[in-house]
Order: structure tokens, then sequence, then C-alpha cells
């Protein structure tokens, strides 16, 4: 499938500035992220740094439950925590009464030590081995997601030997295009993922005989970065439509978990309307009578988070290249997606100077390590700070330590204050564990 990108003009620096309200630019202070200078946080921590804004986070959160409120359909919330797993940020989710929603154990260890309880989390994904699944029901876990008729034999096997009822929900593939990025869209016959919908009736039937579960429902993930309700409304009028007839069949169906992929402007691109998400879903699901969950991720942290860097050097060899401190290594999603991220320098000053395009690229040794292509920025000399927009999802999580690049440190912005929440990492740190065998 083609890249699906927003491709529209790129927009300026003021426009990108005046779309998103956690964001000022003070005549002194410079960038200003939820009324906090950045270049107070690139001062005392340096750069690179990801930051990330907790009343953006609580706002956003608000908003998805209270778009469902407005509608009267209660929404369980369950986090998507691939999307940012720091402790921190699912601490403060967690505050704001959401789940999870995790895809390994790791995940799941990260989200119940942040205070999630297991009864609260919902497992998800193509490839949960025993030993995962064996730790996630021995601690209580709420929900599995199964993805394969072969899953739910492992699960019904791990949940017998532990002598506890597993709940699981059928992932059903409805084969619709969410029309987003090949990478990352989920929802084709041809992904990976899910059960097929002609395969279903069969496989609830199974699971519902075995021992060891409960089967509870049925789940849906599309995709990533969806902007359109419209192919979300074709795979829940198929979800709906699964309901009804397993009901027909005597099963019992309570739940319909309807994903996540809420897409987000990152080019000032119209993001997925809560509201309309919320309207669209309750006219789907009118009185069918299910408990609905869903898992966003990218739609609760993308906005909220950034990458600071700073300008290495400019080099001007027929074309202007501004060389970063901040690499692909840190933020992948342009090397892997071709995606596009707003760059504001944080001088005040810069954004009266000529603008003249740039390719923005970190210093790492790979074509691909480059943040924007042709971009209209001002001159901007070494030393000079820039923020990298809407980095909170798929971010940090995503990040390796290629070319023997330690990781960079964290901080969390909050009323007014900001707090270290994960250190730089130490350069011996990356050694830690290898062994040079003495012969
Ligand atoms: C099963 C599942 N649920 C939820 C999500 C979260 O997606 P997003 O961050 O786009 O909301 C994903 C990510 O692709 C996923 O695979």
């Amino acid at each position: 499938m083609a890249d699906m990108n927003f491709t529209g003009p790129d927009p300026e620096l003021q426009d990108l500035l005046a779309s998103r309200p956690q964001l000022e630019m003070h005549a002194q202070d410079g960038l200003c992220f939820e009324g906090v200078p950045l270049n107070s946080i690139a001062d005392q921590y340096g750069t690179p740094v990801w930051v990330y804004g907790a009343e953006t986070i609580r706002a956003r959160y608000a908003s998805l439950h209270n778009a469902f409120a407005a509608q009267g359909v209660p929404i369980h919330i369950h986090y998507a925590v691939k999307a940012n797993d720091h402790l921190a940020i699912l601490n403060l989710l967690h505050k704001q009464n959401a789940g999870a929603d995790v895809v390994s154990i790791g995940e799941f260890l990260r989200a119940t030590k942040a205070g999630i309880a297991a009864k609260n989390i919902v497992y998800s994904g193509v490839g949960k081995s025993e030993a995962e699944l064996e730790t996630a029901l021995a601690a209580g876990i709420g929900q599995i997601n199964a993805e394969s008729a072969e899953e739910v034999e492992m699960i019904s096997t791990v949940a017998s030997r532990l002598g506890v009822i597993a709940s699981i929900a059928l992932r059903m593939n409805p084969d619709v295009d969410a029309g987003t990025h090949a990478k990352i869209t989920t929802g084709l016959a041809e992904n990976k993922f899910g059960i097929a919908a002609q395969d279903i009736p069969a496989i609830y039937a199974r699971s519902s005989s075995l021992p060891g579960l409960q089967v509870v429902g049925i789940a849906m993930h599309i995709g990533s970065q969806i902007l359109s309700t419209e192919p979300y409304r074709l795979a829940y009028e198929k979800g709906a439509a699964m309901v009804r007839a397993l009901r027909q069949t005597g099963q019992n169906v309570e739940v319909l978990d309807i994903g996540g992929g809420l897409g987000i402007g990152y080019q000032d691109e119209p993001g997925l309307s809560p509201d309309a998400f919320a309207t669209m879903v309750r006219r789907v699901t009118n009185g069918l009578d299910v408990k609905l969950m869903m898992e966003p991720g990218r739609y609760l942290v993308g906005p909220a988070g950034l990458l600071l860097g700073s300008v290495i050097l400019q080099k001007r060899a027929g074309k202007r290249f501004v060389v970063l401190d901040a690499a692909m290594n840190d933020l992948m999603r342009p090397a892997m997606y071709e995606a596009w991220h707003g760059i504001l320098p944080l001088d005040p000053t810069a954004y009266r100077s000529a603008m003249s395009p740039a390719d923005v690229v970190g210093p790492i040794c790979e074509t691909a390590d480059q943040f924007a292509k042709n971009r209209a920025l001002p001159d901007l000399k070494p030393g000079n700070r820039v923020a990298l927009l809407d980095a909170g999802a798929y971010g940090a999580v995503m990040s390796s330590t290629y070319n023997a690049r330690p990781r960079p440190c964290a901080v969390l912005v909050d009323q007014g204050g900001f707090h270290l929440i994960t250190k730089r990492q130490e350069v011996q740190a990356l050694w830690d564990g290898e062994i040079v065998p003495s012969t």
C-alpha cells in the first residue's frame, strides 16, 4: 500500500504554534510548553531531552471520556501502553481512571508497577508466550484478547494448569482498510492480526466449551493514526453484526472492545474528533447492550510530548543541512514511516527571520536519519535549540542506542514546574551486561 501520510503543504511555524494550545511563545523566555520555558529544561538537563506535559494528557483523556459521556455511552478506556510506557505517564493515566492495554508481559508488569490493577488490564497481541500468559493469569489479568484458534487452546491449557478462569475476547479482523500508512494498518485480511469474521462463530463456540475459559466478547483494532470515522464505522458495523449473530446461536457476548487508532494532526491536518467518533460509536452500537472498551494510545499522549534538540552545526553543501544532537535512534518515526513532525525553534527572534529550506538531520550514519526535508526554517546557529513536536507517542518507546548513543533523559512538566522522570543514560551503561570471553 502506498504511503498514506498526510501530504498537504507544510504549515508555517506560526500556524504550528497557533494550533497547539500547550505551546506558547514568550518574548523573553522563548518557546514555552504548558507555561514552562523549554530553555529552562534544556539549561538544566541538556539535550536531547524528552519533555511530556501532564496537563495535556489529562485534558486529552477528559476530552475522550467526556465525548462518550455526552452521548450517554459508558466507555472503559484502556490506555495502549505501547505508545508511551513511562511509569510516570502510566501512573498519571491510572489516576485519571484509565486501565491499560498491553502487548507483552513487560508492558503488563510496567502497568501494574505504575499502579494499574491487573483486573483493569487487557492483553492483546498475536504472539503471547505460555510463560507470559502464565504470569498474567496468575496475577489476575482482566481480559486476554485472543488472536487465533491456536492461542485460544494455549490460554485454556495455561489457565487450566493454574486452576483459574481466563476471560477472553476474540479479536476479529474486520477486513477494512483503515486508510493509514501500510506499516500501521492492522485490520486487513492480509495483516497478521486477529481472526477472520467467517471463522469467529466456530472458534467462539469451541472456546466456550474449553476448560479454564470464559469467553466474554469481541475485540477489534484496525490500525493507527486514523483520521476519519468511516473505516471505524465499517469495522464496528461488522463487529455489532457479529455480536448479534453470536447471540442468536446462544452465545454469551458481554464485551465489545473497539480498539484504538485515533489519529492526531501532526501537520495541522484535522485529527480525529472525539465527538464525531463517540457519536458514530453510539449510532453503531445503539441497543447492543455491551460493555464498550477502547484502547487509545497516540491520541492521549502524542501531542503531549516533545523532543528537544540542539543544533550541532549547519552544513551548507549546495543545500542546507541542520545537524541536530537528536537522531533517528531517539525518534524513529520519520525514518520508519516517513512521518512528519513539526520543528519549532525555541528562540523568539527566529520567527522574525528569513526562512529558507533545510534538511533537518541527526548525526547517525544512515541516510534515513532525517527529521525533515526542505523545511522552511530560519538560519540556525550551533547551540540553537529546536523542539520536535507531537513526539509523545511512539517516540521514546521505539528508541535505541544505535551508534552507541545513550538514551536521552525525560522531564514531566506539571502545574508550572518540571520533574526529571528518566535520568540520561550513562555511556558506560551501554555495555552493561556485555561479556568479553576470556579465551
Ligand atoms: C491492539 C492495539 N490496541 C491499541 C493500539 C493503540 O493504537 P493507537 O496508539 O493508534 O491508538 C494498538 C497500536 O497499534 C494496538 O495494536
